[in-house]
């Protein structure tokens, strides 16, 4: 049995989602999700070549897509995608938030604008998409969901930057799920823990290994896309109907091992550099 099968095939099959970010990755494979319980998915990005090929494997779920290249920094880009989500879709029932950018850098050696471009891209990315969301989640009383990460709850090495971003983000989630509950909007956050096959997996295991990542979970491996993908459409479906305000943490168990390993081992690779 595929994850997918614990859902109804038409479990969406009347909604439309908008993912952040959604030409790769997470965002990619929750796109896919919901596509495969039926929603039509509009997807944004910066990369229209990314964007493309992300829509063809959409269209392939037999979704009906929408597809715009927009970067979450620019307001107006965000607005244009939104508008263009529900003039081709009919509408906008979820949002993901899901655009993310990381590098691993130790607080020293971080610029300004390094540090502005993580907190741009996260935080502010994740704050226009719920302003450029806000009146067709209101007119349908729908939900956001924002992909945050183990970073916002746990001190991590060299990545004090997506720290600071993400924690922004749960307490924008957590603001939100107040502001926009009284008009029927749930507000709530994921976290991967690492997950097989990521951008960001790659990134954060430079120089530390994957072992290092893996001995960090309880459960001893990297989570997949589908099981980050299936929390995704949980949420955004009836069964999450109650849930606001949430952060669900999909990382085998990551945040109860916590940070030191992988700190213990970045500070040994960087220390010659000290
Ligand atoms: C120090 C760096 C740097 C590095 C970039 N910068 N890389 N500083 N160390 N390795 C600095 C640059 O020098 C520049 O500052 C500033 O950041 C902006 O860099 P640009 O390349 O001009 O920005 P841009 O093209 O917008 O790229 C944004 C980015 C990039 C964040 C820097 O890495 C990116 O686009 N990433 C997207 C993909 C990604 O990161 N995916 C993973 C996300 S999920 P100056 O001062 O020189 O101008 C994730 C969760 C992991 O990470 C969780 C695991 C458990």
């Amino acid at each position: 049995m595929t994850l997918y099968e614990c859902f109804a095939a038409d479990l969406l099959c009347d909604r439309t989602v908008l993912v952040t970010g959604g030409g790769s990755g997470i965002n990619l494979a929750i796109a896919k999700a919901f596509a495969t319980v039926g929603a039509n998915v509009g997807i944004c990005g910066r990369t229209a070549e990314r964007l493309e090929l992300a829509a063809q494997e959409l269209r392939g779920l037999g979704a009906e897509v929408c597809a715009t290249v927009a970067d979450v920094r620019d307001p107006e880009a965000l607005e244009n995608a939104v508008s263009r989500t529900v003039q081709q879709l009919g509408g906008l029932d979820t949002v993901v938030a899901g655009a993310a950018g990381n590098f691993l850098a130790p607080v020293e050696k971080i610029s300004s604008n390094g540090f502005r471009t993580v907190l741009a891209i996260d935080l502010q990315g994740a704050f226009h998409t719920a302003q450029a969301s806000f009146q067709q989640l209101k007119d349908r009383r729908g939900s956001i969901l924002f992909v945050s990460a183990p970073q916002a709850h746990l001190p991590f090495d060299s990545q004090a930057h997506v720290g600071a971003a993400k924690a922004g983000v749960e307490s924008l989630m957590r603001s939100l799920a107040i502001e926009w509950g009284p008009y029927g909007i749930r507000s709530n956050s994921i976290v991967p823990g690492p997950i097989d096959g990521t951008e960001g997996l790659r990134r954060v295991s430079e120089q530390v290994g994957l072992d290092t990542w893996t001995a960090s979970t309880a459960l001893g491996r990297c989570g997949t896309l589908e099981e980050v993908a299936a929390v995704a459409v949980a949420l955004s479906c009836p069964l999450g109907g109650f849930i606001t305000g949430a952060r669900i943490d999909v990382d085998g168990g990551l945040a109860l091992c916590g940070s030191g390993l992988f700190n213990r081992a970045r500070s040994g690779a960087r220390a010659p550099l000290l």
